[in-house]
């Protein structure tokens, strides 16, 4: 009897590192489960191969529990198992922190950090089941160096990379890996919003920041989400089998300088 592909499932999966993440997953042999607040990207940018891939969509708020709750319990139903989850869905707010309301540090850690938990709640009970698996969060270089304007987004990301040692810990036993990953500038709608949002909060055109902010890259380019997708690839296959508790700094050395 043939082997049942691996299901992997990955949040924030219709834009930019998620969108990349399905892709590179679905290629190369996973049963994929792409989940987002959208049923699937609406962008042009979106890799043809995602469509012929067979990835399976499910439209979900990863901050919702009783949304959460009800994906993974029909994804477990349609498909048997999880064995990777990919915690990508994130959002960035950039505004000085006096300015910022209630309502908006609300959202951001309810979706950067509660979404990482409550798909962790409803995920690792089929891991178990399956006697393994992997878990994936996407912390930012965010989690280990600050930068004016994105206060509350670096608190998100800190709280990321803790929580993955932490739960890397408890789910040792159950021989689930848990690790995450810190991009630095990647090339997608999230880092051009947020670039956008730098040059109206500092007077200065969008060019200039894209200008600057490439310069000061090491190889004077951003990442293609591909090569975030790669790294999310090695930590959650067999290549990454020994390695749990730790955080894959895909950056081009923004944090080593
Ligand atoms: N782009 C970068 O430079 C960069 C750098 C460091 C970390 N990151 C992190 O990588 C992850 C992906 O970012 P990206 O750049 O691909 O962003 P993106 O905006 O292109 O994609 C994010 C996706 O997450 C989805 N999403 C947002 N809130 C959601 C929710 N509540 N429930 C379900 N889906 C939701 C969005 O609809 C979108 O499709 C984020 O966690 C981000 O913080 C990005």
């Amino acid at each position: 009897m043939a082997q049942a592909k691996r299901v992997a499932l990955i949040t924030g999966a219709a834009s930019g590192i998620g969108e990349a993440a399905a892709t590179v997953f679905a290629q190369r042999g996973y049963q994929v489960v792409g989940l987002d607040l959208v049923k699937r990207s609406a962008t042009a940018s979106r890799p043809p191969s995602i469509v012929e891939s067979g990835v399976a969509w499910r439209q979900c708020d990863v901050s919702v529990e009783r949304q959460v709750k009800r994906v993974v319990g029909e994804v477990v139903g349609r498909f048997g198992r999880i064995d990777v989850l990919v915690n990508n869905a994130g959002l960035v707010l950039t505004k000085p922190l006096t300015q910022t309301l209630w309502g908006e540090y609300d959202r951001l850690f309810g979706v950067n950090v509660g979404g990482q938990f409550l798909m962790c709640k409803y995920a690792i009970p089929a891991m178990r089941k399956s006697k393994g698996g992997a878990i994936v969060n996407m912390a930012s270089v965010s989690g280990h160096v600050g930068s004016v304007n994105n206060v509350l987004y670096c608190g998100t990301k800190g709280a990321v990379l803790a929580l993955t040692k932490a739960l890397a810990l408890e789910l040792a036993e159950d021989r689930i890996r848990v690790n995450s990953i810190s991009p630095g500038y990647i090339d997608t709608p999230m880092l051009s919003n947020d670039l956008a949002s730098q040059a109206k909060l500092t007077g200065v055109t969008l060019d200039e920041v894209v200008a600057r902010e490439t310069a000061g890259q090491l190889f004077r380019r951003f990442a293609s989400p591909i090569e975030v997708a790669e790294a999310i690839f090695f930590l959650a296959g067999d290549a990454a089998s020994f390695i749990t508790g730790t955080d894959l700094i895909v950056d081009c050395g923004c944090v080593a300088k």
